[in-house]
């Protein structure tokens, strides 16, 4: 099973990014650790803070991976053209976020990603990403 990670603007600068909201530990350290817990799983992962390289990277993998694990990060909130992305593509994608989205400021309640993605799932810090994965996998 071949599943993508693709992580939106600022998420470069996790563990030194407000730590308070989103944790102390770099992605790259976190993702290691993903890829030990799931060896059966061929994992990627791909970060961008340009809205149109996440869009290119959406397109290249959106017809030949098994599932798209997708933070757009302040992209969510804005970008008609990645939830069109999502739309024009064959793989499921799932939305993660690491913060409760809803429990923050008004304009983080609004998602063009939510209505094309098979499913949400947010709050749970960098935990939101393995659940996203058993999730694949059932
Ligand atoms: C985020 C939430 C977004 O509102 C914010 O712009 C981010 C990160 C999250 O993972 O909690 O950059 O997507």
């Amino acid at each position: 099973m071949k599943i993508s990670i693709i992580n939106g603007p600022n998420l470069n600068l996790l563990g030194q990014r407000e730590p308070g909201i989103y944790g102390n530990q770099p992605f790259e350290q976190f993702f290691t650790e993903l890829k030990s817990k799931f060896p059966q799983v061929e994992l990627n992962y791909f970060q961008s803070n340009i809205e149109g390289e996440l869009i290119d990277e959406i397109q290249r993998i959106g017809f030949s991976s098994d599932g798209i694990i997708l933070n757009a990060a302040a992209y969510t909130h804005t970008s008609v053209g990645l939830g069109d992305a999502i739309k024009a593509i064959e793989t499921a994608v799932i939305e993660v976020h690491i913060s409760n989205t809803f429990s923050r400021e008004d304009f983080r309640h609004t998602s063009y990603i939510t209505p094309n993605a098979k499913g949400l799932i947010l709050g749970f810090g960098l935990d939101s990403y393995r659940l996203a994965i058993e999730s694949f996998l059932k």
